[in-house]
């Protein structure tokens, strides 16, 4: 599988500095308020469980899985698979993303869950990938700026394949013949 990386743009140890920088101001921000961060599955993964581990709060966790992408293009059309556990209303909502490129997903997730009643949502990303907005949002804590390439590994899949890389890196193009 490691094969198939060109290159790699974000290490294990920028991963790791990120989630400890990200954790600090998340711990900073919402003292005393109910948190609950909700992990966009399935790419949140790796990033959703390296993270709360660098959080110094009470927290609950939850999961909402959502899908937008085929292959390497997001068809715009954002389904919930998988709702959430519990009711959001009257909490503060931290959703969790592995990367925000068209800003499709995070938008209609954000209407969602203010929709529910939650006091507030904000959004959480490892990586932000300005150069593919298509809807107007800034994500309020970033890991790491990306250029508009599609990459893979920590969570993010190519057809759901290369999740479980420990870092972030770009294909080999022989690697979306196969
Ligand atoms: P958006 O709705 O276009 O912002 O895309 C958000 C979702 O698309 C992410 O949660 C990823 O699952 C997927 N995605 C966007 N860019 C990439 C990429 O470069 N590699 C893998 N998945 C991506």
């Amino acid at each position: 599988m490691k094969n198939d990386i060109l290159k790699v743009l974000v290490t294990e140890d920028e991963i790791k500095q990120i989630c400890k920088k990200l954790g600090k101001e998340i711990t900073k921000d919402y003292q005393g308020k109910e948190l609950v961060i909700v992990g966009l599955l399935k790419g949140c993964n790796p990033f959703m469980a390296d993270l709360i581990r660098e959080i110094d709060l009470f927290l609950k966790v939850d999961y909402l899985s959502v899908s937008s992408y085929q292959g390497t293009e997001s068809t715009g059309d954002v389904r919930i698979r998988m709702d959430l556990s519990e009711p959001i209303s009257g909490k503060h909502v931290l959703i969790a993303e592995d990367i925000v490129d068209t800003g499709t997903t995070i938008t209609t997730v954000k209407k969602l869950l203010l929709h529910r009643g939650a006091l507030s949502v904000k959004i959480v990303t490892l990586l932000d990938k300005p150069e593919g907005r298509l809807m107007e949002c800034i994500p309020e804590y970033i890991g790491t700026v990306v250029p508009n390439e599609f990459v893979v590994g920590y969570g993010l899949d190519f057809n759901e394949d290369y999740r479980n890389l420990p870092y972030v890196g770009v294909l080999k193009p022989s690697a979306y013949e196969k």
